[in-house]
């Protein structure tokens, strides 16, 4: 007899990848495909994520963390992910939710890439200290030029009456979101089991579709069932 797919070890599932690839966009359809077969799962992000992680978040984006350094202010963000993960993720998977969480620990790192200044010796151990074990079970990463992610978060602004941040394509901004784009590619590389790697720039169906297959060959659960 088919054993019910919720009875199942829960599975924790990070999406990353720069701003405006569809990370947001597929986690929702992840979810809703994952109803479809009964599957428990509940949406979380980061930063923040709990109350507790979402004050500390608070804290650093008011900036006023900045005068501690960078050293410190990744040993704030470890703190945030601990919560996060031992008040929402741990406890979720251990009743047998799924969590699909959107961004995590990748991102901690692709940035840290980018600001340098602290060892990464210390992001490795931070890591390990907040994840408390709970290394993700996969993670997606949806790559793209991100010329044409910028371009689709202007259209969201557009569509949604605001008025469009010209200075977002200004040459610096993208050098920086290149860089990014490569941190994330080389933590896949650097992470061949845990991570794939995915071209975001297609229809968000045929994004879903992609991601759906990655799901299913991964986990035998949802082995050989079809997109809903
Ligand atoms: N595959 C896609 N093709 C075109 N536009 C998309 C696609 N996926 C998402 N979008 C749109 O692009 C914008 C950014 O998507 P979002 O999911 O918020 O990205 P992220 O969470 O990675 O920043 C949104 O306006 C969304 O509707
Ligand atoms: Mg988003």
């Amino acid at each position: 007899m088919l054993e019910a797919p919720h009875r199942r070890p829960a599975r924790f599932i990070t999406f990353e990848g720069g701003e405006g690839v569809g990370k947001s966009t597929q986690v929702r359809r992840l979810l809703n495909n994952l109803s479809h077969y009964d599957i428990e799962a509940v949406r979380t992000r980061e930063p923040g994520g709990t109350p507790k992680a979402e004050a500390i978040r608070a804290f650093i984006l008011q900036g006023r963390s900045e005068p501690w350094g960078v050293g410190a202010e990744a040993v704030l963000f470890a703190a945030a992910r601990h919560d996060h993960v031992t008040q929402l993720i741990a406890p979720n998977l251990a009743q047998g939710t799924w969590v699909i969480s959107d961004r995590f620990a990748d991102s901690t790192r692709a940035y840290q890439g980018l600001t340098g200044g602290v060892d990464d010796k210390l992001i490795d151990a931070l890591e390990t200290l907040a994840l408390d074990g709970h290394t993700p079970d996969l993670t997606i990463i949806l790559d793209m030029d991100p010329d044409v992610a910028f371009r689709r978060v202007e259209m969201r602004s557009i569509e949604d009456g605001l008025q469009a941040t010209g200075d977002r394509f200004e040459n610096e901004e993208i050098e920086f979101h290149r860089r990014l784009r490569q941190n994330f590619l080389d933590i896949a590389r650097a992470n061949p089991d845990r991570c794939v790697v995915i071209t975001a720039d297609q229809s968000e169906e045929e994004l879903e579709a992609a991601i759906w297959s990655v799901i299913t060959s991964r986990f035998p659960e949802l082995n050989g069932r079809p997109l809903p």
